[in-house]
């Protein structure tokens, strides 16, 4: 798709349009264009001056992403907004909607900004993993104060209009014509002497207090700039504006740019940006469904999941039914809720007015009938298919047709639950994480006989809750628990080997992860696990034994590690200890140091062996579906990309050497390498590969 630039000229003034759907990103010709229209406006001696504006919803959304890895072409940006700077004639620019990285930076070349109501303005490269690479850490101190412009880009949040007035990143807000109005501003700067670009003026820098305000801003992300590196180098860029001269200072900020950009860390940060806009696309769904309205949402079961899942909807501004079997479950699940929204309030993220409402959009009801007049129905039950089998039988008669039946459950089959519905059509499985009412992913399984209509409710609903929705397919635990159970099989084996609990707990948090398995079980409880294995007739020996003798975790103070007197983090413990030794014993397994390299491999790349599975079965669609579930659903580091990604940037042949080695020296079969992970890497491909043929189908 060709960019374009239009250029024509109106009572004496040129007006260059970017045209580059859908956001007018600034791809090499975008970039040719502008500067072609500066040349011909300065060129035309009937023209005046030059207004630049955006065609569609954005002004510009910043640099090309997927310019990135390839070879550079001319001009770069930093030269068009030099060549910009020193017109003779007045520029101006015209915001409409989002003047994004690149799109401000180049707003920033102009002599003046107007933006439109709609306006947004931001640098959001620190999310991508890099910096403003075309001016933006040095001129937007100069506008509106370093101590302003540093939190700015450090977060990557933009302002709206009002703000970016109020703060001087632009001149005015026009509520109606706004290219009118920029004419007319060109019109008044071309009448007098041409006001200094950004470049020649150094603005708020030597505002009394400009240096020690932004030292104090700069302190206050000290710990995001150790962990970060592209933090590191936006507090030194922005304090660079004060120090180098304005060439020397961007020559820094160029060079910041490219090492980051050329890191891996950056390149998993724009994969994940890929790959949530690729989850958005479903594979099969005609391009003709529609979503049906949701005005009305029922859910079943006001436990930890129904109550999560409730607060979603009533947050989203949707009135909710929450359904319980007796008024005492249902007055713990409302009790739970109000706690939750009060320690919000209490923070000061929720005002008392929204607390109120929000509470009285979540009714309470008792007995299944009262779902008969929702739209749709989530389920959230215990986890028990014959339970779910006969609530989704009478949901199917006492619901209106149409009505779209989802389940929460974490594994069970779902098409055994469309089929005693009698009306399979309708029923999927929405799949949330917990808690429900934090965590953004939203697993839709399409189940065998689900209709685009209903898959598109769900995926519209999902977008309305501000979740991530992914769609897969049923099989046992979707793909995050699926995966995750591997993992799961990993550690318990691992401290039968000879591991401790921190010492496997320990990898993780060193990969990236915020917690380790076992933290993370004592978190969540561990009789959750054992009331599924179980049902299932399987066995965890470690778990088990710690569950019958009473360690469940934090809430009983005891689990994997000791919590004396309700401490959150946990203490290694004799006890466990001696319990593991016991169970090695028992198995005959001899013990053995393990070293942090191969308890980091056996925890990852069994999940990636299953992610393989999970792509050949076609349960996932592509790669980058896997890559988000486990961003959004299990807080995997968004800077190691996902699973998948990062198995690409190990290389699949050394992943599947390691299984194999793993695979002989456990006995354990599963680790042997999924035929479609073999075959990758015996290519010397990657997933990347069959995320290219998924987007060419
Ligand atoms: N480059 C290339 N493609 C981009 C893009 C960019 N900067 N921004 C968005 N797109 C693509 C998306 O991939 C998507 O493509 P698809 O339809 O094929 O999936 C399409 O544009 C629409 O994007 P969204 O689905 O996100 O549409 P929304 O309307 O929800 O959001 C947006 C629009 C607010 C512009 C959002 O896309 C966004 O935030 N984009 C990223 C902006 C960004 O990070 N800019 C900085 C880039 S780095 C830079 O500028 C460096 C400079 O300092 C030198
Ligand atoms: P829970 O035990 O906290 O809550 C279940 C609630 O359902 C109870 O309050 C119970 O009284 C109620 N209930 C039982 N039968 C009912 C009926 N016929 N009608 C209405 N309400 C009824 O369980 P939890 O953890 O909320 O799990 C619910 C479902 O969500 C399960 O399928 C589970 O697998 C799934 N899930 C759980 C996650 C978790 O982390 N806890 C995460 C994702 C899914």
């Amino acid at each position: 798709m060709a960019g374009t630039v239009s250029y024509r000229v109106e009572d004496g003034i040129a007006v260059a349009t970017i045209d580059h759907a859908p956001v007018n990103a600034l791809s090499a010709d975008v970039r040719q264009g502008v500067q072609a229209a500066l040349a011909r406006a300065l060129a035309d001696d009937a023209v005046i001056g030059l207004v630049l504006e955006g065609a569609g919803r954005a002004f510009v959304a910043g640099a090309d992403i997927t310019e990135f890895g390839r070879p550079p072409v001319p001009p770069a940006l930093g030269e068009v907004i030099l060549a910009m700077q020193a017109s003779s004639k007045p520029l101006v620019a015209a915001i409409q909607g989002v003047a994004f990285g690149g799109g401000l930076e180049l707003a920033l070349g102009c002599h003046a900004r107007l933006v439109g109501p709609r306006a947004q303005l931001g640098l959001p490269e620190v999310k991508l993993g890099i910096l403003p690479g075309a001016g933006g850490t040095l001129r937007t101190p100069r506008l509106i104060g370093a101590d302003r412009a540093l939190p700015m880009i450090a977060s990557g949040e933009p302002v709206d209009a009002r703000r970016a007035v109020e703060l001087g990143l632009a001149a005015a807000l026009i509520e109606g014509d706004l290219l009118a109005a920029a004419k007319d501003t060109v019109r008044q700067l071309a009448a007098g002497p041409l006001p200094a670009p950004i470049d020649a003026d150094r603005g708020r820098l030597d505002a009394p207090g400009a240096r020690e305000a932004f030292e104090k801003a700069a302190e206050a992300l000290a710990r995001r700039a150790a962990e970060e590196p592209q933090v590191a180098a936006i507090i030194q860029s922005v304090r660079n504006s004060f120090d180098l001269p304005m060439p020397a200072a961007l020559q820094a900020e160029r060079d910041f740019f490219v090492a980051l950009r050329d890191d891996p860390r950056s390149k998993a940060l724009r994969h994940v940006f890929f790959a949530e806009r690729e989850a958005a696309r479903i594979p099969g769904q005609p391009k003709d469904a529609r979503a049906r309205p949701v005005a009305r949402a029922a859910v079943l079961g006001a436990g930890t999941m129904g109550g999560g899942i409730a607060m979603n909807f009533a947050n989203a501004g949707i009135p909710v039914r929450m359904i319980e079997t007796d008024a005492e479950a249902l007055a713990r699940g409302q009790k739970r809720i109000a706690e939750i929204y009060a320690v919000s309030v209490k923070r000061g993220s929720l005002t008392e007015e929204a607390r109120a409402q929000r509470l009285a959009l979540i009714e309470g009801a008792v007995g299944l009938e009262a779902a008969s007049e929702a739209d749709l129905v989530i389920e959230a039950v215990f986890e028990e298919l014959e339970l779910k089998k006969e609530i989704f039988a009478k949901l199917g008669t006492i619901t209106k047709p149409g009505t779209v039946l989802a389940s929460n459950t974490s594994y069970l089959d779902i098409d055994a639950m469309a089929a005693a519905s009698g009306r399979a059509d309708d029923v999927l499985g929405m799949h949330f994480f917990s808690p429900a009412n934090v965590m953004k992913l939203l697993e839709i399984v399409r189940a065998e006989k689900t209709s685009p209509t209903a898959l598109a409710t769900a995926v519209d609903i999902a977008r309305k809750l501000k979740k991530v929705p992914v769609v897969v397919g049923v099989c046992y635990g979707f793909v995050g628990n699926r995966m995750l159970s591997r993992r799961t099989a990993q550690a318990e084996r691992l401290l039968l080997e000879g591991a401790s609990p921190a010492e496997v707990d320990k990898a993780l948090t060193d990969f990236g992860f915020r917690m380790g398995p076992f933290a993370m079980a004592d978190l969540a409880g561990l009789d959750i696990g054992w009331r599924i294995r179980k049902a299932n007739g399987t066995r965890a020996v470690v778990a088990d034994a710690l569950c019958e003798a009473g360690r469940l975790g934090q809430k009983t103070g005891r689990g994997y590690y000791a919590y004396p007197e309700g401490a959150r983090t946990g203490q290694p413990d004799a006890e466990v200890q001696a319990l593991i030794e016991r169970a090695s014993a028992a198995q005959g397994i001899a013990r053995r140091q393990i070293s942090q390299q191969e308890i980091t491999e056996r925890l990852i790349y069994p999940m990636i062996n299953e992610g393989a599975r999970i792509l050949e079965e076609g349960i996932a669609a592509r790669p980058g579906d896997i890559d988000v579930v486990w961003l959004y659903g299990y807080n995997w580091p968004a800077w190691k990309g996902g699973p998948m990604h990062h198995a690409d940037a190990v290389g699949l042949a050394k992943v599947a050497e390691r299984l194999s080695v793993y695979a002989a020296q456990t006995g354990d079969a599963t680790l042997q390498p999924a035929p479609l992970l073999a075959r990758l890497a015996a290519e010397g491909q990657g997933f990347s590969a069959l995320a290219a043929q998924a987007k060419a189908a």
